[in-house]
């Protein structure tokens, strides 16, 4: 019997301290069990043990989980919570939490060029599953003409639901979770897609070939995901007003799971530094035992450091980097000057000019002076803005709106923070910089009718690649040890497809509709690499998910740490090369035992894993020694040092398993930044068959430098064809 008294916090800092009642999530000892029907069973009975009646069990309870995990959700009373934690049976019960979704704006495409090598009878074996905010059947990127009927391993589910027109050879699966009885008035109990956020993370994943695909005339091109072959499972997850909740996700890992996709891709907010609480980190664990790879965003909190979320190591975890294009829109001056704002405005002038004015001082009052700087709701005279383009400071997305709102003809803001990606605005308008912004103000404050035009977006040359400034940055606050984010991807203004149900801005009095848009996100640079995983596995069905994320990894394309100062904290391996992907030479393999010995060495005693592992019990003391530093085959190192005086030293082991040509030998390249000694030992690895084993060691000595600093360097592999690289980083934790 297991005894296992665990967590039990109190979510009332999330804003739901008026709810006596909260949904948990409550573990119990390991599942397998015999039939789904008796472990449901099991769940209500101990339910009602604390609810007191087996109708009161039934009432509260939300999921029963019966085929990965042993554990179901519930609404409780903090009381009944306590109870259920003090229960022999329980693992651990662990409250319910909202997690938000990674888009910022907008976005662009990188892939894999349309003659890229493909194996198409693989590709179209492979089961892409999406968690997001549901899909739409009738896009043009999910059509399945030329599409046999789905592969014979898919066990997965579709039917009939409201607003939804089914599924088809192309989209096989299509599911909502949403069981808490909380019906959401801005959304549909179905798994159409209202938002546009999981429509374009699908289409960028797997989305057939579309051509003439294009935003109003702009970023015109042929649109389509990674593997236009494979087949896609719709988990929706997350909805309009809720956001995506824990207990949601644990129930469609549990089903896609059980369908048998080969890749999740989840644009999705993690949860917090512990990983049994996380339910992206616990679902994917679980994943990663069946042998499916998760991909996730790294989040759009940058560039703080520290920022990072889903950093479990059996994560793959995904920044977001800027392509070769931007899209601006020129205004003009009543002076002759002209300035270039970033942004989408669809937007073809009627005239030359439109008098322009400064939100300040076409305040209603003033007592709104002050907010109408920001021409914030109800702070401007409608009288003073009408048949007006007017200059704003930005607070808060949606000025276009409220000038709009107001009679103006458009919105010209400044900005210093989000000049990364293009916002699309609903009426004319762009954002400038703050110098630019200054040049406007002093132009307003002197000409006697100032005037100005804002013309229709076009696109633009940038220098690339580089790291958006809202791309979550490491180091990873879940350890010191693993250097998280893993890998880049494009996602500054891609485009993809996107909801017929909801306008471009989604706000009030956007008349803009189209089948693609451009967004901007952690969210579009997930689906990116969850194609590439999708696309390397079409050429090795066998290979495992650590094998897989060692192959994206160390085929990445360096980048530049002159453009992102806070380098691998921000970029992790690199840019994601599809192509080379696919032939990574030799890859750094893992298994489940792996990971859990790392856990351990990272101080997670043997019962606090549970979640993970069930009621297998871990003895995390009897661990196996001589792992090293960090304690797992990671293809990046990462040390953190722990001395202000002393230089530190550190031994890595680490094994590499040869996947390239049978008889081969590498050598070792080092690059160690200044301050820091790297030796490998042996310098040079011999193989002389196929899936061969080498293992080897990289004693890193670094000197001491300042905190929350980070230099680094790289080991790679050379072989006559290969390179593989690893990253090494050595930072100097904040105290
Ligand atoms: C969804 O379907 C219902 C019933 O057919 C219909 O009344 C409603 O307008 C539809 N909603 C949307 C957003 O299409
Ligand atoms: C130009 O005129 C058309 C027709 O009156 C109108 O719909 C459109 O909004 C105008 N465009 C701008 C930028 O004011
Ligand atoms: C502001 O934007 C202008 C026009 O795009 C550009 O020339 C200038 O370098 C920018 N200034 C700063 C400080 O970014
Ligand atoms: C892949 O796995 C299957 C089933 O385990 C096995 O039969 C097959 O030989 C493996 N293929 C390779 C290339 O390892
Ligand atoms: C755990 O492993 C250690 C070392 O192998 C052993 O001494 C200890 O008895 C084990 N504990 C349990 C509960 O099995
Ligand atoms: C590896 O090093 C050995 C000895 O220096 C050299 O002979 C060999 O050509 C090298 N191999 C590669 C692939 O660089």
């Amino acid at each position: 019997m297991l005894n296992l008294v665990l967590y039990l916090f109190d979510i009332s800092n999330h804003g739901y301290e008026n709810i006596t009642q909260k949904f948990y999530i409550v573990y119990l000892g390991d599942h397998p069990a015999d039939h789904e029907d008796s472990a449901a069973q099991t769940h209500t009975n101990v339910l009602s043990s604390v609810t007191g009646s087996y109708s009161g069990a039934t009432e509260s309870m939300v999921y029963s989980y019966t085929k990965s995990f042993n554990a179901f959700a519930a609404k409780l009373s903090s009381d009944e919570a306590e109870k259920l934690s003090r229960m022999d049976q329980v693992l651990s019960v662990i409250p319910n939490r909202y997690h938000k979704l990674h888009t910022t704006r907008s976005w662009n495409f990188i892939g894999l060029p349309l003659k890229a090598k493909r194996d198409l009878k693989s590709e179209s074996d492979i089961i892409v599953g999406l968690f997001d905010t549901g899909i739409t059947p009738e896009s043009q990127s999910f059509k399945d003409e030329g599409f046999s009927p789905p592969p014979a391993k898919w066990k997965g589910t579709c039917g009939q639901f409201a607003n939804f027109s089914g599924c088809n050879n192309k989209i096989i699966g299509a599911r909502y979770f949403k069981l808490d009885g909380t019906p959401d008035p801005a959304d549909i109990l179905s798994p159409v897609d209202v938002d546009g956020h999981g429509t374009h993370t699908s289409s960028t994943l797997a989305g057939n070939l579309v051509p003439n695909a294009n935003l109003y005339g702009l970023a015109k091109g042929t649109a389509r995901g990674a593997v236009p072959s494979a087949r896609v499972s719709m988990y929706k997850v997350c909805w309009a007003s809720f956001g995506c909740s824990d207990m949601d996700i644990l129930a469609a890992y549990e089903a896609a799971i059980h369908d048998g996709v080969d890749v999740i891709s989840i644009s999705i907010g993690g949860g917090g530094a512990s990983y049994t609480l996380d339910s992206i980190a616990v679902g994917s664990f679980h994943a990663m035992k069946n042998g499916i790879i998760t991909v996730a965003s790294a989040g759009n909190d940058g560039p703080s450091l520290g920022s990072i979320v889903n950093h479990a190591p059996w994560l793959v975890t995904v920044a977001a980097s800027g392509i070769d294009r931007q899209f601006i829109s020129k205004v003009h001056l009543g002076n002759g000057k002209n300035f270039a704002g970033i942004g989408v405005s669809t937007f073809n002038p009627n005239k030359t000019l439109y008098p322009l004015v400064s939100g300040a001082d076409v305040a209603q009052s003033s007592e709104s002076k002050e907010n109408a700087r920001f021409c914030a709701e109800d702070s401007l005279d409608p009288k003073k803005v009408k048949g007006k383009i007017v200059f704003c400071q930005f607070r808060s997305w949606g000025t276009d709106s409220v000038i709009k709102g107001n009679g103006g003809v458009g919105t010209i803001v400044e900005n210093d923070q989000f000049l990364d990606a293009a916002q699309i605005f609903m009426a004319p308008g762009t954002m400038v910089n703050s110098t630019v912004g200054e040049s406007i103000d002093a132009y307003i404050h002197s000409a006697r009718s100032p005037s100005a035009v804002i013309f229709k977006s076009q696109e633009a040359q940038k220098r690339a690649p580089y790291v958006a400034s809202f791309s979550s940055r490491g180091p990873n606050p879940g350890s010191e040890h693993i250097l998280k984010p893993d890998i880049a991807a494009p996602g500054i203004d891609i485009l993809a497809s996107y909801t017929p149900l909801k306008s471009l801005t989604g706000l009030d009095g956007d008349t803009q509709f189209s089948e693609f848009t451009l967004m901007s996100g952690t969210s579009m640079a997930c689906p990116h690499v969850a194609g590439v995983a999708a696309y390397v596995k079409s050429f090795h069905p066998n290979w495992s998910q650590a094998a897989i994320r060692s192959a994206i990894m160390t085929t990445a394309t360096p980048m530049s740490h002159r453009v992102n100062t806070e380098a691998e904290f921000a970029y992790g391996a690199g840019q994601v090369n599809p192509r080379k992907a696919v032939n990574p030479g030799l890859i750094y393999d893992m298994d489940e035992m792996s990971y859990i010995q790392f856990l351990c060495h990272e101080g997670y005693s043997g019962s606090s894993l549970a979640p993970l592992v069930g009621s297998k019990s871990i003895n995390c003391s009897s661990l196996i020694p001589g792992l090293g530093y960090d304690a797992l085959n990671y293809p990046t190192i990462q040390l953190s040092l722990k001395s202000s005086k002393q230089p530190t030293v550190a031994v890595f082991i680490r094994t590499v398993t040869n996947v390239g040509p049978a008889s081969s030998t590498y050598n070792a390249t080092i690059r160690a930044p200044k301050g820091v000694e790297i030796t490998v030992k042996p310098m040079s690895l011999t193989f002389s068959h196929a899936l061969q084993k080498r293992s080897f060691q990289v004693v890193v000595k670094a000197n001491p430098i300042d905190s929350m600093q980070m230099v680094s360097g790289s080991l790679g592999w050379k072989s006559s064809r290969y390179t593989v690289r690893s990253p090494i980083v050595v930072y100097s934790p904040g105290n």
